[in-house]
């Protein structure tokens, strides 16, 4: 099945709709794709740009209109795993119940092949409202899941059966219908996240603003596709993966000797670290005076390590980054043929608006087979199953064990 899995959420104008930022950035955080299809009253609710946001992907309003491709909201509706529906107003399921189809949500909606679920949330007398009820029971009669709203005070002071349920149980409910992707299970496979530190003295270190965020989420990724991961780390500021084995180093050579004791069984590596090229050729044991080693520290060249591992990679598959300012992927294509890599994700880590310390990341695949291959600016977790897709597809195919030094 194609990773990352996708649904469609479509958000009607209901109250509830303030809720659904939440509702994608968990959904995201499970790594499920979200396409939003919004109503123009949703937009009374929640604004496009917050969706677009949190969903990493372009949001479908009642606005649309791609002179480009007028069937953009049609093709977008294909090889989904599942719909979601929330909220679902009274206006919506009276609609949907009857095939009208006089907006994009509606006429994408009608379009789906999927698994629908609707999630309706409205007023409590409106809910049992002998129309809605049996707008429902159409529904359901076709094979559409309703998620029943809960009980309890509404926005509006009623009280009763109409409040959506929690965005976590949303969340489960799509989870368990998408069901886990576990293309990479049985696979062994070692990621590397965040900097290196290098010691000067008791103190004070040479390092980078690497905070982990890509390696933790490519790692996690790996997992939730069903990997035996080994997640080798320097020092990172987010918290570790859980069902993962974690391995904490410190300095660059460190990080060499835990790769070269754990490469030898794995299928594939992963090296989103940033491993630092330098480290001061003395390290002091006690804080340096400020006379002590004058206004300069002499550097030496730390083990290049995927330089190194790449040299036995055998059918193992290498996947590394190139962070680059300049030239980027004329640099990373350098990159990739000297380090022995299959594919390597071009960084540019000059821009502020992805890469180091960032949710979100941009990146061009380069591999030794295939044309290059732009990813658009996405949440990390997001752009994680974008590289594992093309892991999952090298492992899947003869070309490791034909892949030989470059
Ligand atoms: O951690 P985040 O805040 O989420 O930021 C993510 C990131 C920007 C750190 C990450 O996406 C990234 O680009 N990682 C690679 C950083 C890097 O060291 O790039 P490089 O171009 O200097 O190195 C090329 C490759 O060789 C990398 O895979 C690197 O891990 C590896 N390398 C580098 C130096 C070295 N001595 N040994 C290595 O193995």
């Amino acid at each position: 099945m194609a990773t990352p899995q996708k649904i469609l959420l479509g958000i009607t104008g209901g109250i509830a709709a303030y809720k659904t930022p939440e509702l994608i950035r968990l959904l995201v955080k499970k790594g499920i794709a979200v396409q939003v299809v919004m109503t123009r009253t949703a937009e009374q609710f929640v604004t496009p740009v917050t969706l677009r946001s949190v969903s990493g992907e372009r949001v479908l309003t009642a606005d649309w209109n791609n002179q480009e491709d007028p069937f953009d909201h049609l093709n977008r509706t294909r090889g989904l795993a599942a719909a979601l529906i929330a909220p679902a107003t009274a206006n919506f399921l009276g609609k949907l119940a009857h095939g009208v189809a006089d907006d994009l949500l509606l006429t994408s909606v009608l379009a789906l092949e999927c698994p629908l679920f609707v999630a309706p949330s409205m007023n409590p007398r409106m809910y049992a409202n002998p129309a809605v009820q049996d707008n429902i029971r159409i529904l359901e009669g076709r094979g559409v899941h309703i998620i029943r709203p809960d009980e309890g005070e509404m926005a509006c002071g009623d009280s009763g059966a109409g409040r959506l349920p929690s965005i976590g149980h949303l969340a489960t409910v799509i989870e368990e219908a998408v069901g886990p992707t576990a293309d990479l299970k049985g696979k062994r496979i070692i990621v590397t996240a965040g900097p290196t530190e290098e010691p000067i003295d008791a103190v004070r270190f040479i390092s980078n603003r690497s905070s982990g965020r890509m390696g933790v989420a490519i790692a996690e990724a790996a997992r939730d596709r069903g990997a035996d991961v080994t997640l080798i780390h320097g020092p990172l500021s987010i918290p570790l993966p859980e069902n993962i084995t974690n391995i904490s180093v410190r300095r660059a050579q460190e990080m060499m000797d835990e790769l070269a004791a754990r490469f030898g069984g794995c299928d594939m590596l992963v090296m989103a670290a940033a491993v630092s090229d330098f480290r001061p050729s003395v390290v002091y044991d006690s804080k340096m005076k400020k006379n002590e080693a004058g206004l300069s520290i002499s550097l030496e060249q730390n083990p290049d390590i995927l330089e190194r591992l790449g040299k036995h990679k055998e059918n193992r598959l290498i996947i590394g980054f190139a962070a680059e300012t300049d030239n980027l992927l004329q640099n990373a294509r350098e990159k990739l043929l000297r380090k022995n890599m299959d594919v390597i994700c071009a960084n540019d880590v000059g821009r502020g608006d992805i890469g180091f310390d960032n949710d979100y990341n941009e990146i061009t695949l380069i591999s030794r087979t295939r044309e290059p291959l732009s990813l658009p600016r996405l949440p990390k977790r997001q752009l994680a199953d974008r590289i594992l897709d093309e892991a999952a597809r090298l492992l899947s195919s003869p070309r490791a064990a034909a892949s030989g030094q470059g």
